[in-house]
């Protein structure tokens, strides 16, 4: 049988894998344009998502990607990783701290694994692709979900694994005051959510001075709701390229990693 043009076009491209606490996606990305190569595939994330549990799921999502076989792999955890082992787990088993989780994907795929912090991730693909192209100077991208994530970036490089969800405001651990999950569970209005965003952010600025914040994870789609409540001098913009950002940030990591960037990263 002939090949469709299409088919004689293919490129392989490499894979990016979001795994978060409902869900774990994974697409082939176009590091061209930061864009998907093909429609991106969900799998519900296991109940007990130990790593060989989640290596399993991510199995299965690759099997979907037969024409992409052959490059580098991202995969996104929720958690700090320094040089591919996972360092801590504030909302996922802790059976990942001190896995190896580069060694482990990549054993149970037989591919190049790496793998990388959500927000990192995210963060690189805002700065390459979305609301902080071509911005010089200390960019601060924090994503709000079940945890806040954080991705200190300075002129296009990263600063991985810098954890300031985690920082301590008021006597608490910031992220479960303001995280979205925050919002949800004690059921805050805008305002009152906004108010505590005002507190985290101007934190954030008085210690790092950064030239721009950018507002990502899922609630960032109803940014005009609370985007504009939220009193800081610094520029805050909302992520644009909201749930596809770990993913494209991951294959983006995978990719410098192959390629042994120097702004490869974990
Ligand atoms: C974790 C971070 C992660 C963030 C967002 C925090 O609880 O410590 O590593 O980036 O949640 O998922």
């Amino acid at each position: 049988m002939e090949d469709s043009p299409s088919r004689q076009d293919h490129v392989a491209h490499p894979l990016g894998i979001d795994f978060g606490g409902s869900g774990i996606k994974g697409a082939p990305v176009d590091l061209g344009t930061g864009t998907f190569a093909a429609d991106r595939v969900r799998i519900p994330t296991p109940e007990h998502s130990t790593p060989q549990a989640v290596a399993e799921v991510v199995r299965e999502l690759l099997a979907a990607f037969p024409e992409h076989t052959g490059t580098p792999v991202g995969i996104t955890v929720p958690g700090v990783v320094r040089h591919g082992v996972v360092q801590s787990a504030a909302n996922i088993d802790e059976a990942w701290i001190g896995t190896d989780a580069d060694t482990l994907f990549t054993r149970t795929l037989g591919r190049d694994v790496h793998v990388v912090n959500d927000a990192d991730a995210a963060g690189i693909a805002e700065v390459r692709w979305g609301a902080a192209l071509g911005v010089r100077g200390l960019v601060v991208v924090t994503t709000l979900g079940t945890g806040i994530g954080s991705a200190l970036i300075m002129d296009g490089r990263l600063v991985p694994n810098s954890e300031l969800g985690h920082l301590e405001i008021d006597g608490h651990d910031a992220e479960s005051r303001a995280a979205a999950s925050a919002r949800e569970r004690e059921g805050l209005s805008w305002q009152e959510w906004a108010e505590r965003l005002t507190r985290y952010y101007s934190t954030v600025e008085m210690l790092f001075s950064p030239d721009l914040f950018v507002v990502g994870g899922g609630v960032s789609k109803k940014a005009e709701k609370f985007l504009p409540l939220i009193d800081v001098r610094t520029p805050l913009v909302p992520a644009t390229l909201l749930n596809t950002a770990g993913i494209v940030g991951a294959a983006a990591c995978a990719d410098d990693e192959a390629r042994g960037r120097s702004d490869a990263v974990g």
